[in-house]
């Protein structure tokens, strides 16, 4: 009876369907994300490490398409035909050995192509042709060996080629790659170059900038003519062979445009690299002396050093001392990086030549005290000292420092921090005390530094905020305490922050106690816009609190509640009170069951919504009014969530949702009327979800398959988990045409049944008389309930018990004492009130229709008998006819949903409605008397009023 109904409203559905969806406008994508919003006219796809062989159908209008990481062989004419808008293209990561000459050619209006990490060996004539208006090409990690003579004539707007990691061998082939005149940086290290000669690439001037030589076994390099005067950036880094070089630049002007030097771990003598460096002198700004270990810096800083040199960079060279003298030669430096060596002490004499230094690095290296070393360094203005071993600081290491913005002593193993530190630090904006061993702050921070903007303690051992403890440090916008134990934060702990936009407190001790308290835990911020509270111990037990914690954090815009050690145990209903500016809100991953409809009450700007992990699998979890106040939600998160069904959303009023990420639930069908009631959808996410296969989700494929404003991520991934017999097959690929019917079609049909109907009805006489007998039984309850309705009912029993025989002991031995004993109930058992002689059929409906309740008792057994089912239908019948909730389920045993699968009308009821189980031996059956109580209590209202959560 039902099925049929089912069977119309599809044809019905469908026919209403057939003008809606037009295939011809739109594209479906099937291993790739649009990234920017699908309106955008010129969008960004990305579609890496997915298999692909070719070029995916995508957008005519891509601007950017990142293809890397997939199985490519080759690129053929043809590939690219749809693709003339594209802009930035990377293919970088396949396996291409080919590029077929004038597969390329339509793209002339690319700028970015990224060829690296494939397997070309050679660059042809027309390869590269059409790309007129390239500017960067990456070529690196190939195995090019050779570029045709005029393969780059036409890459008149070339700026960047690298051809870095490749098999070259000699300048020589060099030389094509400059017939795009405008090269102005150009990548050729790690190749197997042995020897520069100048000549061998051009004679002329060229126009490059930046020239990058480094790892080749350079042993001669000779330059004859001024063929870079522009350049200003050369590296040689990794040069060299067996100690020598033959270095030869026959005019000492040839290189005074180069400012930027690399030179790192060069194979050469001390003297041969003195003798390069020599050749640079006097024009240089920047030089980077890495890794060069054997080689003398004093000799080499010598060489270097002149009235224009301003940075040195001499990282990790394993230097264990610096000597007193050895920056005598570079006073004018603004910036010497020291970082990575093995340095273990400082002297105040060694620093002293410098007027003029700014920037100054030492992380990384083996400092266990400062020893007032920078007294002399007036003009500094950043200091790292990250990554050492300090454990001590005094008042004076500091001192005369008031030019220094930013101080950096994060991972030392500082554990007191006394104000004195800061007298003389009258200018300092950031400070990163983070990853030291600080019990307690204490009155640190009680005289300033008053220019202090973002303060970072984070990764410490603090228990405790005491306070004003920041009241003279009112400038401050963040302040990081993530990763601490605190536990306590005293009242107006964070008072005189009138600048704060950021606190951040993940990751301590906090607890619900902590914030609500007091009164006045989060007052003096009223600027903050952005509260970590994640990974702490906040865990409510009340629906509505004394003292809302955030209520004076008007501006806050980000609230991240989400992880909390043992859960929230729910969000009192006024928590959110006074966030009225409040946009996002994380509550994910928390252990909530359940959201009070007037949790968003104050916070109508809310835009997006996480609560991802959490367990929400009831039918109220999450009440529509939920989402009442807050219609401007853009973006959606219920991630696994164990929710069955999205329909909540129906009446939410979500107009502005474009993005819903639900994947990982227990979701089978998403239906029509859910996509209409999103009209802004634009990305829906819906993975790992138990998707039904058959034609309740038709309207769902097609939609998914077709529609050219929502993009469903991912959708070829969507797996079939009914019915059984389709379980892993992919939802896309199930055939929707059998669930679309058009009118000429109806037409037939109507006069086909006619002869159809004809011989059925005979054939079914013949063979299936039980079936008929049956429906014509559940037609007289039909007759049998309408005369009730008229008559009024009263009732003979509270409950008709439907169980399989085999399950009797269970019901003579803890049923019938329970509920006719103890609690009084009248039931009606079939082996008991049943009249014999009468038809079952008439003794089951009579037994259903006098009774208040069915209570059906499910077990394996039971759902395999007939007579059983047949009582199931009869009682769901009267479910459906009288809108009165008489059914009770009860699962003696554990019956996996997939099992319950076979039984479909099983499954039905059982994902509608919520069930009772009895508890498995040990447990304590008391609860489970209690609800079953409770569900025999309940007045036959309408359905939904009295839903039994359990
Ligand atoms: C999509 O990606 C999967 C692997 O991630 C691959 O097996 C499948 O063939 C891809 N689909 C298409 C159409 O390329
Ligand atoms: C050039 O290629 C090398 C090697 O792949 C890479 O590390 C470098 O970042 C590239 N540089 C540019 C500017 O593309
Ligand atoms: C460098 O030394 C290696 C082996 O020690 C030798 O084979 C090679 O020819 C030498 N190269 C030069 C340029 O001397
Ligand atoms: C440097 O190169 C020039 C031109 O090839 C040559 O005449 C000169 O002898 C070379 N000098 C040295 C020291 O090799
Ligand atoms: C490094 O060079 C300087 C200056 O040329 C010299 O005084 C010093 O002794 C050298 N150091 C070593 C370890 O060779």
């Amino acid at each position: 009876m039902g099925k049929n109904m089912g069977t119309l409203q599809q044809i019905t559905l469908y026919i209403a369907l057939c003008g809606f969806i037009s295939p011809s406008s739109a594209f479906s994508w099937n291993n790739c994300t649009i990234r920017t919003p699908l309106k955008d006219i010129q969008p960004k796809v990305l579609c890496y490490k997915m298999g692909f062989f070719k070029i995916p159908l995508i957008p005519r209008n891509t601007r950017i398409l990142d293809v890397s990481f997939n199985a490519f062989a080759q690129i053929q004419i043809g590939d690219f035909n749809q693709l003339s808008n594209l802009q930035e293209l990377n293919i970088s990561s396949n396996k291409i050995s080919q590029i077929q000459e004038g597969a390329l050619d339509n793209l002339s209006n690319l700028s970015h192509l990224n060829l690296a990490s494939n397997r070309l060996q050679g660059i042809s004539r027309g390869m590269l042709h059409g790309l007129t208006n390239l500017l960067v090409l990456r070529l690196d990690y190939n195995y090019i060996q050779d570029i045709e003579e005029s393969a780059f004539s036409t890459l008149q707007n070339l700026k960047v080629l690298n051809l870095t990691k490749n098999h070259l061998y000699y300048i020589e082939k060099i030389k094509p790659v400059l017939a795009s005149l405008f090269l102005e940086e150009l990548y050729i290290g790690s190749n197997h170059f042995d020897a520069f000669y100048s000549y061998e690439m051009s004679t002329k001037p060229l126009a490059l900038k930046r020239l990058d030589f480094s790892n080749n076994p350079l042993a001669t390099f000779q330059l004859t003519d001024n063929v870079f005067p522009t350049l200003s950036h050369l590296d040689l880094s990794y040069c060299g062979q067996n100690g020598t070089m033959t270095w030869n630049i026959t005019d000492k002007t040839f290189f005074t445009s180069v400012k930027t030097l690399y030179f790192m771990d060069v194979h050469m003598s001390g003297q041969n690299a003195a003798n390069v460096i020599q050749s640079f002198k006097n024009f240089l700004n920047k030089i980077r002396l890495n890794a060069n270990v054997q080689l003398n810096k004093t000799n080499l800083l010598l060489n270097a050093c002149s009235s224009v040199l301003q940075v040195v960079r001499l990282s990790a060279n394993k230097i264990k001392h610096l000597t007193d003298h050895m920056f005598d030669p570079c006073s004018n430096l603004t910036e010497l990086d020291l970082g990575d060596n093995e340095i273990s002490q400082l002297s105040p004499s060694m620093f002293r030549g410098f007027t003029q230094l700014k920037r100054l690095r030492l992380q990384i290296n083996k400092l266990t005290r400062i020893t007032n070393s920078f007294q002399m360094l007036f003009t500094l203005e950043f200091i790292d000292l990250s990554r050492n071993c300090i454990n001590m600081l005094t008042c004076d290491d500091f001192a005369n420092l008031t030019q220094v913005k930013t101080l950096y002593l994060y991972s030392n193993k500082i554990s007191i921090i006394n104000s004195c530190l800061f007298k003389d630090l009258k200018s300092l904006e950031v400070l990163n005390l983070g990853t030291n061993n600080l019990l307690r702050i204490g009155d640190a921070f009680s005289n300033g530094p008053h220019s202090l903007l973002d303060l970072q303690l984070h990764f410490n051992k603090l228990s405790k905020i005491e306070k004003y403890t920041f009241r003279n440090v009112s400038q401050l916008n963040i302040l990081s305490l993530q990763d601490n134990q605190i536990s306590i934060i005293e009242d107006h702990a964070f008072e005189g922050l009138n600048n704060l936009t950021s606190l951040l407190l993940s990751s301590n001790k906090i607890s619900a106690k902590t914030l609500t308290k007091h009164y006045n835990v989060f007052s003096g911020m009223p600027n903050l816009k952005n509260l970590d509270l994640y990974v702490n111990g906040i865990s409510f037990t009340d629906d509505q609190l004394k003292y809302p914690p955030f209520k004076d954090l008007k501006q806050l815009r980000v609230l991240a509640l989400h992880s909390q050690r043992r859960g929230i145990g729910k969000i009192p209903s006024n928590l959110l009170q006074g966030l009225s500016s409040l946009e996002m809100f994380y509550a994910g991953n928390t252990n909530l069951a359940h959201l009070s409809p007037d949790t968003f009450q104050s916070s109508p700007q809310l835009w997006f919504l996480d609560l991802s992990k959490n367990a929400l699998s009831e039918d109220h979890s999450i009440p529509t009014e939920l989402f009442h106040p807050i219609s401007k939600l853009t973006t959606l998160i219920l991630s696994r969530t164990q929710l069955r069904s999205l329909n909540f959303l129906l009446n939410a009023n979500l107009s502005r949702l474009s993005t819903l990420k639900a994947r990982g639930n227990e979701i089978d069908s998403i239906n029509k009327t859910l996509i209409q009631s999103l009209p802004r959808l634009e990305v829906l996410d819906l993975e790992k979800n138990t998707f039904t296969c058959d034609c309740t989700n038709a309207f769902f494929i097609d939609w998914a398959k077709n529609s050219n404003s929502t993009q469903v991520v991912y959708l070829n991934k969507y797996m079939c988990s009914y019915p059984s017999s389709l379980r892993g097959m992919s939802l896309s690929s199930f055939n929707t045409e059998s669930c679309t019917l058009n009118i000429d079609f109806i037409c037939f049909l109507c006069s086909t049944i006619v002869v159809i109907f004809t011989l059925l009805s005979s054939f079914i006489w013949h063979f299936l008389r039980f079936q008929v007998v049956y429906a014509y039984y559940l037609f007289l309850a039909f007759l049998y309930d309408s005369k009730k309705k008229q008559n009024g009912s009263t009732f003979q029993y509270d409950a008709f018990i439907s169980y399989n025989n085999k399950d009797e002991p269970w019901v003579m031995e803890e049923l019938i004492p329970k509920l006719e004993g103890e609690q009084g109930w009248r039931l009606c058992l079939h082996h008991r009130d049943f009249e014999p002689g009468r038809p079952i059929i008439d003794n089951i409906i009579d037994g259903i229709y006098s009774s208040r309740k069915t209570i059906c008792l499910i077990t394996r057994n039971y759902l395999k008998s007939n007579w059983c089912s047949s009582e199931v239908q009869v009682a769901s019948f009267r479910l459906f006819d009288e809108q009165k909730d008489v059914l009770i389920l009860v699962f003696l045993e554990d019956i996996p949903t997939h099992q319950l699968s076979l039984y479909h009308r099983m499954r039905k009821l059982v994902k509608k409605r919520t069930y009772l189980r009895w508890p498995k031996p040990g447990e304590d059956t008391k609860v489970f008397w209690q609800k079953l109580k409770m569900a025999l209590e309940t007045k036959e209202g309408h359905k939904s009023d009295h839903m039994m959560k359990l």
